[in-house]
């Protein structure tokens, strides 16, 4: 069977990161195409990863009967608009997260692919880092007992691009940004249940020069089985990229540092390349990781969404897990501004953007 071709529309930060992922993966799938507005940044993108085909508009990029399946990452109020088009086009859609800006696009998107039979998959990956699918493994075994605590944080120095920062661009801040990864994960982990209520306590402690958002995010969830989900995000956290997750239940518990604990410990008085995502020295002590990609789980999962498009496999993670997430997320934004858990389901309708929930809390209440 041949490889799945893609066309990536972006490509900047997670475009290199999905085309290096692909490119890992060489035997399922290939890259095409890219598609990029700012002049000269396709072209300069196609070259740098040997890829065939560079287009300023996105549009004109899924005109190419040659592509099967579009990888987004462009910024979060395009995820929408581009997926539906790509549906239409009858291209697979690939999503990064957060899988759209309101719960109205997350409806649009799954009834575009699935009118046009084809997949949404949301690329979550932490679904396919190794250490992570290692605790799932231990925990669906038993090994701990019955799991009713599980944690995960992802927390650095704040993004590289001005839109993040700008809530009508990303629709909210360190909770939507990332966030939305721990509570797929809690969710995920957790074999999928019912969020039956959310909570969140947000704030910007650091950044408040620079943008309205929240760049401090501490959410729990609470699960249909009573078992909890807690959620660290910040934007306030020099030094370079932490992602790690805890998790606990009544025979055991395990931890896993997926950055610093699969670093080398290193110093150096005279500093190096490269360290880690968003670290700002490479002098002193620092830890700098090996294989970042495949210990985020990216070229997996991108190989999973590829099987998926031939009929090998089945998307563990697709537009309703996306939804699922945004829903959370709503909610989240809604119990700090009320100051109260917010039970699900929760699906305001004509809310902008979700941290508009947090900064008008009478929208969070006209939805209760
Ligand atoms: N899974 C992850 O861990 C992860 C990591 C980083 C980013 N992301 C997500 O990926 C998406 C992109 O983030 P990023 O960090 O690459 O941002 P970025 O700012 O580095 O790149 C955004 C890209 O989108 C392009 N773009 C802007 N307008 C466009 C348009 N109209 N048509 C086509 N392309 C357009 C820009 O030219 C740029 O190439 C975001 O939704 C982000 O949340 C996910």
């Amino acid at each position: 069977v041949s490889k799945v071709r893609i066309g990536i529309v972006g490509s900047r930060f997670q475009a290199d990161c999905i085309a290096v992922s692909v490119k890992a993966m060489p035997e399922e799938m290939e890259v095409v195409a890219v598609a990029s507005p700012t002049k000269g940044n396709a072209e300069a993108f196609a070259r740098r990863h040997g890829i065939a085909g560079f287009y300023a508009d996105y549009r004109e990029m899924l005109r190419d009967p040659a592509i099967e399946m579009i990888s987004i990452t462009a910024p979060n109020r395009l995820h929408a608009r581009i997926a539906i088009e790509a549906a239409a086009a009858g291209k697979h859609v690939v999503c990064e997260k957060p899988l759209c800006v309101t719960l109205e696009e997350a409806d649009a998107m799954i009834d575009a692919c699935a009118k046009a039979g084809v997949l949404l998959l949301y690329a979550e990956e932490l679904f396919f880092a190794p250490k992570y699918v290692k605790a799932k493994q231990m925990a669906d075994e038993g090994a701990f007992g019955r799991v009713h605590l599980v944690k995960q944080g992802e927390k650095h120095s704040g993004p590289h691009s001005d839109w993040f920062w700008d809530i009508e661009q990303s629709g909210g801040g360190a909770l939507m940004d990332l966030g939305c990864h721990g509570i797929a994960f809690c969710w995920w982990f957790l074999g999928k249940q019912k969020i039956k209520s959310v909570y969140s306590q947000l704030s910007t402690q650091v950044n408040a020069h620079r943008t309205k958002a929240d760049d401090e995010a501490i959410t729990i969830i609470e699960f249909e089985n009573g078992a909890m989900g807690m959620v660290e995000s910040s934007w306030n956290r020099p030094g370079g990229m932490d992602d790690t997750i805890e998790v606990f239940g009544d025979k055991g518990q395990t931890y896993a540092d997926m950055l610093m604990g699969n670093a080398l410990p290193t110093y150096s008085e005279v500093g190096f390349g490269y360290a880690v995502e968003k670290a700002s020295s490479t002098k002193g002590w620092t830890y700098p990781v090996f294989e970042e990609h495949w210990n985020y789980g990216f070229p997996q999962e991108m190989r999973h969404f590829a099987r998926c498009v031939r009929g090998k496999e089945t998307p563990i993670s697709d537009g309703e897990t996306g939804r699922v997430v945004m829903e959370a997320v709503y909610a989240a934004y809604a119990s700090a501004g009320l100051g109260r858990k917010i039970m699900l389901p929760f699906r305001p309708k004509g809310i902008a953007k979700p941290i508009d929930l947090w900064k008008k809390p009478e929208l969070a209440q006209a939805a209760l």
